[in-house]
């Protein structure tokens, strides 16, 4: 018999998560507070976020211990199960091993739990009474909604108006663990006013308002589903899962694959096995795969950028295509964001990290002939990995080589069956990413440094 899952116990839940922080070359980049173009410090960001989070986002440790309640409540769905896509490996005939971490049998069906309960545990710890967030592909938000629900806090949140039209469902969610979901841009802050131009809305706007309503309300506190370190640091409970997984099956890597919106699946997935890179003790390739319709890393500028659309966070050094940049509604809604989180960005600078750019309908073909062999129906942000993981594949058979593939799955579809149903009756479109846009939006990036 072929094993195909590989499955630890809850004693096997990471107790630490590691930050890749102080691995990294150089010295890392801070973010700037936009006023004084000073590096921007803890009390730059205690009027969103609670300390607990900000020692996170900036510990020179190499890991850091995971709270007990928070362990704890991972216990509802992880560890989470690795596979070995044996029936995906037989019908595209490839030498290829390929292993794919599934993340989603969490309660929300995503990695985006794994960040939403320690965020939800240290707000409620420092009192903190509701948590604002925006949402894209509604992943995010309904991961948070069910974090609050677990420690007692309010939650309300922005969902980018194109999903909020295409994901009913996952509203219902968010309200069935309680939570309030306004369609973004709304007429409720001041920053979704400004943005009435453009009713399909972007990640960019939601964290605009949600950012506001947290700013305005000394009880309410801010909560971001990727991007920034503390969220990547939370995500590598996956890869260190992974690494011990992979030695059950005997195997190592020699390339890993993860799609790429804000960052947070990727760093989670490959943190712990960069780390390994980065002190020379492996040789991994790494590839983040992106939409063509919003090309971050592999066309965006490395620059000092807001995180939000209207410029209320402090800026960020990362890939951006410009923060007013509103990307084309594909039903990948966790990939359609301007920029990406600094470590990726550095990684992908430095070298280490390649990046490839996919038009939607080539990665529901990927997505759907997955689903036909492996029987899990993937969401469209990580069936950008599996359309590069076929690509890995398909090389490593011209090379005669008996590779081995590891890949984030990190959430299925089965909320996004429209996309599926456009795809599968062939109305799917690939809206072009406008040249135009991006080069009016860099026009406006803030001033700051230049980064080398
Ligand atoms: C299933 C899924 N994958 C990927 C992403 C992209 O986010 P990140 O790059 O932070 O993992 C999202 C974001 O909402 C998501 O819901």
């Amino acid at each position: 018999m072929s094993q195909t899952k590989y499955v630890l116990g809850e004693d096997a839940i990471p107790t630490h998560w590691v930050n890749l922080l102080p691995d990294l070359p150089g010295d890392p980049l801070p973010p700037l507070n936009p006023g004084t173009g000073q590096p921007a410090g803890p009390d730059d960001l205690t009027p969103i976020f609670p300390m607990g989070l900000i020692l996170q986002e900036v510990s020179p440790d190499p890991e850091i211990p995971i709270p007990d309640p928070v362990r704890d409540a991972y216990r509802l769905w992880r560890p989470t199960p690795l596979y070995r896509a044996r029936r995906l490996e037989a019908a595209l005939d490839t030498p290829a091993r390929i292993f794919y971490k599934y993340e989603g049998v969490s309660p929300a069906g995503s990695h985006k739990p794994n960040t939403a309960v320690p965020q939800a545990y240290e707000n409620a710890q420092a009192g903190i009474k509701k948590l604002s967030t925006e949402t894209g592909a509604g992943q995010w938000g309904s991961s948070l909604a069910f974090a609050c629900s677990l420690f007692g806090l309010e939650c309300e949140v922005f969902m980018v108006g194109s999903s909020y039209d295409q994901k009913p469902y996952r509203r219902s969610m968010m309200q069935t663990w309680g939570a309030t979901v306004h369609r973004s841009p709304s007429d409720l802050t001041d920053s979704g006013r400004s943005q009435a131009a453009h009713p399909t809305g972007s990640l960019g706007i939601a964290i605009s308002e949600a950012v506001e309503v947290a700013a305005k309300d000394p009880n309410c506190n801010y909560a971001l589903g990727s991007v920034l370190n503390h969220v990547l640091l939370h995500q590598t409970v996956i890869g260190q899962e992974a690494i011990a997984q992979l030695e059950m099956a005997d195997a190592f890597p020699d390339v890993i694959v993860g799609c790429v919106g804000g960052g947070s699946n990727f760093g989670g997935l490959t943190f712990p096995f960069i780390r390994g890179t980065l002190r020379g003790e492996n040789k991994i390739r790494y590839v983040a795969a992106e939409p063509a319709a919003c090309p971050t890393l592999t066309r965006g500028v490395y620059a000092y950028d807001f995180g939000d659309t209207v410029g209320l966070t402090p800026l960020m050094p990362m890939y951006t295509l410009g923060h007013g940049f509103v990307p084309p509604p594909v039903h990948a809604g966790g990939l359609r964001y301007h920029g990406d989180a600094p470590m990726v960005c550095g990684l992908v600078k430095a070298g280490l990290v390649e990046a490839r750019a996919y038009k939607q309908n080539e990665t529901f073909e990927a997505a759907v002939q997955f689903a036909r062999t492996e029987g899990i129906i993937p969401a469209p942000e990580p069936a950008h990995a599996i359309r590069a993981v076929l690509e890995e594949a398909e090389a490593a058979k011209q090379a005669g080589e008996e590779r081995t593939i590891l890949f984030g799955l990190c959430g299925h579809g089965n909320f996004d069956l429209a996309a599926y149903d456009a795809y599968l009756a062939g109305t799917l479109e690939d809206p072009e990413f406008s040249e135009e846009d991006m080069r009016a939006a860099l026009d406006a990036l803030p001033s700051a440094p230049a980064l080398a």
